[in-house]
């Protein structure tokens, strides 16, 4: 098994939301991120889901180091980075690049796509010869003709520059990448494009990708792994498959039933999520799922925080009633 690329462990991130007028006791806090692990291995492709709200970016911006986490640790090739100044953060920012969701707003207008992509060459001191040679491998290899150099960032499609901002991302040689949302904004019809681009770099490359989506169909389609989140925590986590084709979560299953049909024609029971997705402000003790949750029962479910257990071969659920427990209960009976 490939070894890990990143390690996070149990990282919270609470944003104070009273604006500070009152005093530290009586602060009121979003619980963004509430104690999150989870590792990525090289070479994979590792999926956050959940919906708007659930935290995923804040889960990305603490894992490069734009935000401070309150508490927790991250590590990136064996190195603990959590606790590591600007300065000492500076290889890092290297090796870790980011992808945003709105391809336009990631580069400069004024610039040509050939400036922007030189400029990365002075940001990260590689000589002019090395960047030329590395922005004409990059462009080929997103099946662009090196035209798009001197154009504007106006006058490419939405497909186009998205593939153009993985290929800036990776003319730094990144270990890593983390793309959130990266096919949000993009035409339905574009979209393969840059998934496929993601898929690609993964085989040939090996690179190691975080995949932040709200869209399961997009997900099943690339990532390996996935963990799912729900108001600042891991609800779910396992290899992709095994997540689609075992659920254990409630809202996993809620989630996945929820995706419109790709026929009319197909019959599907669909379990839609009821109300809107509620604020993590001063959560208590309890599942943060409890209120929406179809299979809620009085006791655990309102007074324990379910803790995510391996329930085997690494699929991971925070449930106290997951998914088939009914069936092992009755079989463990029957023993
Ligand atoms: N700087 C901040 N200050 C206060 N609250 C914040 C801040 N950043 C994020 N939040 C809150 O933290 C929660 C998680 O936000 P986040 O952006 O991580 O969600 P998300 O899952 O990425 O959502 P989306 O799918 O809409 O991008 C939200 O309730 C959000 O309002
Ligand atoms: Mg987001």
């Amino acid at each position: 098994m490939a070894e890990k690329l990143i390690e996070v462990k149990n990282i919270r991130k609470y944003f104070r939301v009273d604006g500070g007028k009152l005093d530290k006791a009586k602060a009121r806090y979003l619980h963004a991120v509430d104690y999150v692990s989870f590792s990525v291995r090289k070479g994979e492709i590792f999926g956050i889901i959940g919906e708007s709200g659930s935290g995923k970016s804040t889960i990305g911006r603490c894992l490069l180091r734009f935000i401070d986490i309150d508490s927790g640790e991250i590590w990136y090739e064996g190195e603990k980075i959590s606790d590591l100044s600007v300065k000492q953060m500076k290889p890092y920012r290297k090796k870790m690049q980011m992808i945003f969701q709105n391809p336009l707003a990631s580069f400069n207008p004024k610039k040509t796509i050939g400036a922007s992509f030189r400029e990365i060459g002075k940001v990260y001191k590689v000589s002019k010869d090395e960047m030329e040679a590395r922005i004409s491998e990059w462009v080929n290899y997103i099946n662009l003709s090196e035209d798009v150099l001197s154009r504007l960032p106006k006058e490419l499609s939405g497909g186009q520059l998205q593939r153009l901002a993985i290929a800036r991302a990776l003319l730094v040689q990144p270990d890593f990448l983390l793309a959130d949302e990266p096919v949000s904004a993009l035409d339905v019809s574009v979209q393969a494009q840059v998934l496929n681009l993601m898929i690609n770099l993964k085989k040939e490359k090996g690179q190691t990708i975080v995949f932040i989506s709200h869209d399961l169909t997009v997900v099943r389609h690339v990532c390996d792994k996935v963990a799912v989140v729900y108001l600042g925590v891991i609800v779910e986590m396992g290899k992709t498959e095994d997540v689609y084709k075992n659920v254990l979560h409630p809202y996993t299953q809620a989630l996945i039933s929820a995706k419109p049909k790709e026929h009319p024609l197909e019959k599907k029971e669909r379990i839609l999520l009821e109300g809107e997705i509620p604020n993590a402000i001063n959560v208590q003790e309890g599942c943060r799922f409890a209120n929406r949750c179809p299979r809620f029962k009085e006791g655990l479910c309102s007074n324990r925080t379910p803790k995510l257990k391996n329930m085997g071969g690494g699929h991971y659920v925070a449930c106290h009633y997951p998914i088939g427990y009914e069936k092992m209960m009755k079989e463990e009976r029957m023993l």
